[in-house]
């Protein structure tokens, strides 16, 4: 697997690959990669004949006071773990080619409504910074498919209405999301974890589980949501929100939608925890 930092170069690769006839499958990462990214990296293999991993740690999506600076930079490691999947390139541009003229005051990507609610209401901005690099790493990449883990739910419909909107011509696959044993879904912020937080850090998964269960039994969605609030509080995680909706576009849920999804994020120790789980409802 060859790694690639200049646009020229990569787009000279893809080039070739097409005039050949052949697919492009393409997995957006920010690195520090674990078992999840390896599956969306397998899974991509599985969807084209040739396989683009990008890791760019995009500073437009972090907000002021996030963990930018610490965010774990591990590309050695990275590219030993990618180099088991069968992808072929590894793109690693600096941020000089993702923001030639910086940040500040270049054209982005905005889809409103979607980001600006749950994960987007607490991280004002973060959905623009997403879309925004999606879609200038899509240009950049011009994949056939492109992969996103279901475990960024809220992120997962950002990107799908974008390509919408923007009639973008790339077929976006949600990939179900992979966790530990116990259940807590892998993250590369869980190495912000303590021992003693990561002992406690699978209560989020839990109360969600509870959540779903609950909803099942027809249980009313708002003592659902309280419920789950309640539990992660007495496990020793600070909720910043526990909501069911729609899992189609995340509106509230109305009498009769069957479709839902519980969403969840916490707080614990220096980690802001996310996660989700998609329910049938009666
Ligand atoms: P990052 O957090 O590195 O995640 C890259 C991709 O891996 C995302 O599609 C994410 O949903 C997926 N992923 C992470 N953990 C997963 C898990 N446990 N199971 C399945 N998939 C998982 O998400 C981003 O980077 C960035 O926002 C990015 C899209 C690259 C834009 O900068």
């Amino acid at each position: 697997m060859d790694r690639i930092e200049p646009l020229e170069n990569l787009r000279a690769r893809v080039a070739g690959w097409r005039a050949a006839g052949e697919r492009v499958a393409f997995v957006p990462t920010m690195g520090n990669l674990h078992q999840g990214h390896l599956t969306l990296a397998r899974e991509a293999r599985s969807r084209a004949e040739r396989v683009v991993v990008s890791i760019f740690v995009n500073p437009l999506q972090f907000g002021a006071g996030e963990d930018l600076d610490a965010y774990p930079r591990t590309l050695e490691e990275d590219r030993r773990l990618l180099d088991g999947t069968g992808c072929d390139l590894l793109f690693t541009p600096t941020a000089s080619v993702v923001y030639p003229r910086g940040q500040s005051g270049q054209t982005r990507v905005e889809v409103p409504g979607l980001s600006d609610i749950l994960c987007g209401a607490t991280r004002p901005g973060h959905f623009v910074g997403v879309a925004t690099v999606v879609c200038k790493l899509f240009n950049m990449v011009q994949p056939d498919v492109a992969l996103f883990g279901e475990k960024d739910f809220q992120q997962l419909l950002v990107i799908r209405r974008m390509v919408e909107d923007l009639n973008l011509p790339v077929e976006i696959v949600g990939v179900p999301t992979v966790r530990e044993p116990d259940g807590l879904a892998m993250s590369s912020r869980n190495g912000y974890l303590s021992p003693d937080e990561r002992a406690l850090a699978p209560a989020l998964y839990r109360s969600l589980t509870q959540a779903g269960q609950l909803l099942r039994q027809g249980i009313a969605v708002d003592e659902v949501e309280r419920t789950a609030v309640a539990a992660l509080r007495e496990s020793g995680l600070t909720p910043d929100y526990v909501t069911v909706r729609r899992a189609d576009d995340l509106d509230p849920v109305t009498g009769d939608d069957a479709n839902v999804v519980v969403l969840g994020a916490a707080y614990l120790g220096r980690a802001r925890l996310i996660d989700n789980l998609r329910v049938t409802r009666i």
